[in-house]
């Protein structure tokens, strides 16, 4: 697979030496984390064909079988205070969906916030972890795990996310080549430019399937209902509640209204 892959970049591109391909491990976000506490440069790049321990936000599991999805996290230095990186998830979400639409013509929605989404069902989720330098507030590094779910059938998925999981193919109605989506993210990601925040925001709002719903906000054992009405410039999504009070919830579990069976 890893030569596929190559094959499929130009010839230059900066981070082909690297790329690493395992057939198996628990989680390619620990890989990248022990890669990053041993020097690895910005921009190597670490695939699984499968994941015995994929985790997911929330301390979810991530279901990650072989020969089915794309099992990615990559490993960025870049070089700047936490503050000013309020927007990487967001990004990480826009250009995921970028890699997707050059690799299979569709383009998936983002539920926030950065779950990729369509006809309301989940294609895949990312996991951004970083590592800040407490005494300076600089990122030591930030890992971006990308799941994404390519061959599956709805049989393929467990029972409890069977009604509201869907792959690439299931959309596409055609065979995924993962090869070319794995090429594709790596080339997405190393033209991201995230000083370009205004223009990421404003994409990520376009294709945001979040925002305009009634929704549902679980943070801890506190459930709330309202109306997601925007993103702010650090990605938070703006809520009204009923008394007309508004928030920019910044964690929690988002449920849409009608989304994946919720509510
Ligand atoms: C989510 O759905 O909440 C995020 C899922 C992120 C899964 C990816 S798969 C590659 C990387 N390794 C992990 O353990 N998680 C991320």
């Amino acid at each position: 697979m890893k030569e596929q892959i190559l094959n499929l970049l130009p010839g230059d591109h900066p981070w082909q030496n690297q790329i690493y391909w395992y057939d198996s491990t628990d989680s390619t976000n620990n890989l990248a984390k022990v890669a990053a506490q041993t020097g690895a440069p910005h921009g190597t790049v670490i695939f699984a064909d499968h994941q015995t321990g994929g985790r997911g936000r929330m301390g979810r599991r991530f279901h990650s079988p072989a020969g089915c999805g794309i099992y990615m996290s990559l490993l960025l230095r870049p070089n700047c205070p936490a503050t000013e990186l309020m927007h990487l998830t967001c990004a990480a979400a826009v250009t995921a969906c970028d890699a997707v639409e050059v690799a299979t013509g569709m383009r998936p929605g983002i539920k926030w916030t950065n779950d990729l989404v369509h006809n309301r069902r989940k294609l895949g989720g990312i996991l951004t972890e970083l590592s800040v330098d407490a005494s300076t507030g600089n990122v030591e590094y930030a890992i971006i795990g990308i799941g994404i779910n390519c061959c599956q059938t709805s049989v393929d998925f467990p029972e409890e996310i069977r009604s509201f999981a869907g792959s690439l193919t299931m959309v596409t109605g055609k065979m995924t080549n993962r090869a070319k989506l794995a090429a594709a993210l790596i080339c997405a990601f190393s033209s991201l430019r995230l000083s370009e925040k205004s223009r990421i925001l404003e994409t990520y709002r376009r294709d945001c399937v979040t925002i305009g719903k009634e929704i549902s906000l679980v943070q801890g054992d506190d459930l709330r209902h309202g109306h997601a009405f925007g993103v702010d410039n650090s990605g938070a999504l703006l809520v009204r509640f009923p008394d007309g009070h508004t928030e920019a919830v910044h964690s929690g579990e988002v449920s849409v209204r009608g989304m994946y069976g919720y509510l």
